[in-house]
């Protein structure tokens, strides 16, 4: 017994249970930062700090007393700083990149709109994993796209038409002189949206399986002022692409597939001659023991994004799943069992978290 005793590390234990409890912190944190983009109360200090509890209440038009507790929770959390002499709050600059400023190259914090569909599933989720099966796309509502549009929207803006389509052999200047572009996947319309407005001459076209997605497409689309110059349809791409195109584009698109054979073939198929597929992934490998020793650290959330949406929405519509972390080797093999010949990858320093790959063939 004594031995048995002596060969728990009780430190090890009582570090993981604090590590524990700062997880469901973390969690709990959640419902707040949920609640403040909600009230926009990010924005508001952003914008108007510093500001003590009750001027944040004044100017958000919120109950002071939750705004003192909101505030307090995230001073102790790190997301703002406390200055204790004038009872102020403020959103340091480098924060307010990541919480508040949509066009900012870190803005990720709108992510946490996807959360309550997360919680909100997990029945589902607990039946799928003892009866296979999945959570099938339509459990996610409205403010689940819309947070993932507001994650995804900032790279397009920065980047997509100024650096990743330049570095595609021939295809800006296509683009340029009125060639045509798809998007496969476009959710609610942001990359085809900036594709229209950067290449007026080009014809552009996004298709989507989910019908909401294409609704908010098309509204956005008209907000932008090209709804004239992008067309948006629901469209299922494993039953081919409406079209021929000089670019097709799919954007964390591939892993969540239901059928990704049948679609990259009928993608390669609607390539017109010299087009390309480009396709942008999360920077996960299609090695466990790779992702575990992640340099970035991003292996935890791949799979677990996997297992909350891209695997299980694949496997609810009968799909193969592939999950979230398809990783460069997997998608080799996807791409040439598609047919494809050539797969060129492109690293973008100002994008640590993707992996980009130039199809051809
Ligand atoms: C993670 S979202 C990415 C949306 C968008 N590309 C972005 O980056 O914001 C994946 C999208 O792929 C769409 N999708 C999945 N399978 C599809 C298929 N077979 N045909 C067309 N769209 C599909 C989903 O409906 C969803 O909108």
């Amino acid at each position: 017994m004594a031995t048995e005793t002596s060969a728990i590390d009780m430190q090890k234990a009582q570090g993981f249970a604090l590590r524990i409890v700062g997880e469901i912190t973390s969690n709990l944190i959640g419902t707040l930062h949920l609640v403040g983009d909600r009230l926009r109360l990010f924005e508001t200090l952003a914008q108007r700090g510093p500001l003590t509890a009750e001027q944040l209440a004044a100017e958000a038009n919120i109950n002071e007393r939750y705004a003192l507790e909101w505030l307090s929770a995230m001073a102790c959390h790190g997301y703002v700083e406390y200055d204790d002499d004038a009872k102020t709050f403020t959103l340091p600059i480098e924060h307010a990149m990541v919480l508040s400023e949509k066009d900012s190259p870190f803005y990720v914090g709108a992510l946490i709109r996807t959360q309550p569909d997360f919680w909100a599933n997990a029945d589902i989720l607990t039946d799928a994993f003892r009866n296979g099966g999945g959570v099938p796309q339509s459990q996610f509502g409205g403010e689940w796209r819309c947070g993932f549009e507001r994650f995804s929207r900032p790279a397009f803006v920065n980047n997509l038409t100024n650096h990743w389509i330049p570095a595609l052999d021939g295809i800006h200047d296509r683009l340029l002189h009125g060639g045509s572009v798809i998007d496969v996947g476009c959710g609610n319309g942001q990359a085809a949206i900036q594709l229209a407005t950067a290449y007026p001459a080009a014809q552009v076209r996004g298709i989507d399986i989910f019908p909401a997605a294409i609704e908010s497409a098309r509204q956005n689309a008209i907000d932008a002022g090209v709804g004239d110059r992008v067309r948006f349809d629901v469209h299922d791409a494993a039953e081919g692409l409406p079209g021929s195109y000089d670019l097709v584009t799919c954007f964390d698109v591939v892993h969540d597939l239901p059928r990704p054979g049948s679609t990259l073939r009928a993608i390669r198929r609607s390539l017109n001659p010299g087009g390309a597929l480009f396709v942008l992934e999360f920077n996960l490998s299609s090695d466990l023991q790779e992702n575990i020793d992640h340099p970035l650290g991003m292996g935890a959330f791949g799979y677990a994004a996997s297992v909350n949406y891209c695997m299980t929405t694949a496997l609810a519509a009968d799909g193969v799943g592939t999950g979230t972390c398809l990783g460069e080797r997997r998608f080799r093999e996807m791409a040439e069992q598609a047919g494809f010949t050539s797969v060129t990858r492109h690293d973008f320093p100002t994008n640590p978290f993707n992996l980009f790959f130039e199809v051809r063939g």
